[in-house]
């Protein structure tokens, strides 16, 4: 089966994970992202590169940056990102020798419209220890920005507090070169909240922050909202970017027209064996734009050019059955929104990916009564070799208020959007090419409304 995403960007070849480096310079949108050219595993980690001018279709440019045999950097070029000083790109990343990591910072030329590099790199500006009471194995994933109130740049850095606590690093720029220590951005309440911290963003508001992280060793990211004085930030609310599962080490970026928008790694939820066979392995989410709202919450939802990918809306057929409404359309690369509207309190779904006999299908549940939604994988595949665990998420919705679902389908990726709020992502590998039914459902009585569209390719030709 062809488990190869079209409009979720994957690399030609080898393995991706985080995205990195994302700007939108001399007209065109860069994204970069942590990749083996070499083998569909995690190592010998380079930056790849795609640009778009319109960020939804991508075309791969020549590899960005490749470890240096002696340098800091020899055994992977990590996580960071990019940020135009004076006109000038500068090029943030975590060094890692021998797991061991140190910040780097390389430069392009002004005149380097295409962002091709040569990076070279500025040795003499390395951030070579992290701050006492943080190891040197956890210590990555710089993410700079500029902030006109608080008058500099600003790097965070993603640690471990003593190795028992997330933990961000503060530093202070005037030169986006030379670099101080501040102390401390904001350190884990406790131990839920994760051991490590990776890929962190800090993006503005308004006169609120918010502050996103990677939490290892959970697999899943939170989001803090509250304020940033320059030096620390206080979280006042907090919640779930994504759930435990698949996506992970997201990375913002604010628009010139000043939206934020922010792209997570979508990781295999195949074993390596299996991607090294097929060639290749991950995948990016779509980019999705953040808000906070009036009460500080997280809002996000997939960016408003995903919607030039809608080619034609699907057929949808509604039929009264024994268990309640159903309506249903099928696709293997879809665009979906659905809105149930609850007169009980019965359970909604959306089963998705489904044979007409039901032997492999993923189903997206929401329980009223659990207060939770979950995504059941059990019946996703018969392939052993991918995992099927369920994925569920805390989610309480007012009753008789409509509840909007928005659900990317794309051969292996699966993004649900619930009601803009929460976000549940993943990988399924249906097996059957009959593997293509979408069916809404309700269980009590409830108004269902389903559209479809078919998506367009937005990568350039892949091996299938
Ligand atoms: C997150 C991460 C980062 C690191 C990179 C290495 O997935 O572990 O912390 O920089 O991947 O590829």
């Amino acid at each position: 089966m062809d488990h190869r995403p079209r409009y979720h960007p994957t690399p030609l070849r080898g393995w991706m994970n985080d995205p990195n480096g994302l700007v939108h310079w001399q007209g065109r949108w860069h994204l970069h992202y942590q990749h083996n050219p070499n083998a569909a595993r995690w190592g010998d980690i380079h930056w790849a590169h795609l640009s778009s001018a319109d960020l939804v279709h991508w075309r791969d440019e020549p590899l960005a940056l490749a470890p240096q045999p002696g340098g800091p950097d020899a055994d992977g070029c990590f996580s960071g990102s990019i940020a135009v000083v004076d006109g000038r790109p500068l090029l943030y990343y975590s060094g890692n020798r021998g797991f061991e990591q140190v910040q780097c910072i390389a430069e392009t030329g002004a005149g380097d419209a295409a962002l091709h590099g040569p990076w070279r790199r500025l040795p003499q500006h390395t951030i070579a220890e992290p701050p006492p009471g943080v190891g040197r194995t956890d210590f990555r994933d710089p993410y700079v920005f500029h902030d006109a109130e608080h008058g500099g740049w600003f790097m965070v850095v993603g640690a471990s507090w003593r190795s028992e606590r997330g933990q961000c690093l503060l530093y202070r720029s005037d030169d986006g070169l030379a670099w101080r220590h501040v102390g401390p951005l904001f350190t884990a309440p406790d131990l839920l909240h994760g051991v490590l911290w990776e890929c962190p963003n800090l993006v503005r508001f308004g006169e609120r922050w918010l502050l996103t992280v990677s939490v290892w060793p959970r697999l899943g990211a939170l989001w803090f909202s509250g304020r940033f004085d320059g030096s620390r930030f206080v979280a006042e609310h907090e919640g779930v970017l994504d759930v435990d599962g698949a996506a992970f080490a997201h990375l913002a970026t604010t628009a010139p027209d000043g939206r934020v928008l922010q792209w997570p790694w979508i990781d295999e939820q195949r074993s390596v064996e299996r991607c090294e066979a097929d060639g290749w392995a991950g995948a990016l989410g779509v980019p999705r734009e953040l808000a906070l709202d009036a009460g500080g919450t997280l809002r996000q939802r997939p960016a408003d050019e995903v919607l030039s990918l809608r080619g034609a809306a699907q057929p949808v057929e509604r039929s009264g059955q024994a268990r309640g409404v159903v309506v249903s359309t099928a696709g293997r690369c879809l665009d979906i929104e659905a809105t149930f509207t609850l007169h009980d309190r019965g359970r909604v779904g959306l089963d998705v990916l489904a044979t007409p006999d039901g032997e492999e299908r993923t189903r997206i549940v929401f329980w009223p009564d659990a207060r939770r939604v979950v995504i059941e994988r059990a019946r996703s595949s018969r392939d052993d070799a991918t995992r099927r665990q369920d994925l569920w998420a805390p989610f309480i919705h007012p009753d008789g208020a409509p509840l909007h679902w928005r659900v990317l389908i794309d051969h292996s990726v699966l993004e649900v959007f619930i009601d803009g709020r929460l976000c549940l992502t993943t990988r399924v590998y249906p097996t059957r090419a009959d593997a293509l039914h979408v069916e809404a459902f309700a269980e009590g009585r409830a108004d269902v409304v389903l559209q479809a569209w078919a998506m367009g390719d937005a990568m350039p030709e892949r091996p299938r």
